[in-house]
């Protein structure tokens, strides 16, 4: 069975009651929980890891890629300056979708810039949760192709 990883960057712990007006009332463990089912139907499977910590989620790609069949990743701010994780990214060569509950571009201009998107087949920003979930549907597909 075909296995994704989904990741999480920091502060994305504190989903639900982190500034809900822009992120949503779910929490990340729900998120989870919808990924995990949709999963189920789509007959894959996934790894969910969150860390606030740039090397937690670089360790997670590196110990994790061989038996990864594509990534979701919500970077959260290191979106905008990690080339460590970009970097970690473009060496594990696999269907990566860089995901963000908020539409980035319609907030602070910092937020406009990601180093992680080229190294990304794609991008889906502002929709909320459901980002994550639609990021699963698009590389199962892309990875049948
Ligand atoms: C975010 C957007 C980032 O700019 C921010 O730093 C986050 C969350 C999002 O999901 O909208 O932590 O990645």
């Amino acid at each position: 069975m075909q296995n994704f990883l989904i990741l999480s960057g920091p502060n994305l712990n504190m989903l639900g009651t982190r500034e809900p007006e822009i992120y949503g009332t779910m929490t990340l463990k729900h998120i989870h929980e919808a990924v995990r089912q949709r999963a189920a139907a789509l007959g894959v499977s996934v790894t969910c890891f969150q860390s606030n910590y740039e090397g937690g989620l670089i360790d997670c790609i590196q110990q994790q890629r061989a038996q990864a069949a594509g990534i979701v990743i919500n970077p959260g701010a290191f979106t905008h300056y990690s080339i460590a994780l970009r970097d970690a990214i473009a060496d594990a060569r696999l269907p990566t979708i860089e995901v963000h509950l908020s539409n980035v571009y319609a907030r602070e201009e910092f937020r406009h810039h990601s180093v992680i998107a080229p190294v990304c087949r794609g991008q889906i920003a502002g929709l909320g949760w459901r980002v994550y979930v639609m990021a699963l549907e698009a590389l199962t597909a892309l990875v049948s192709e």
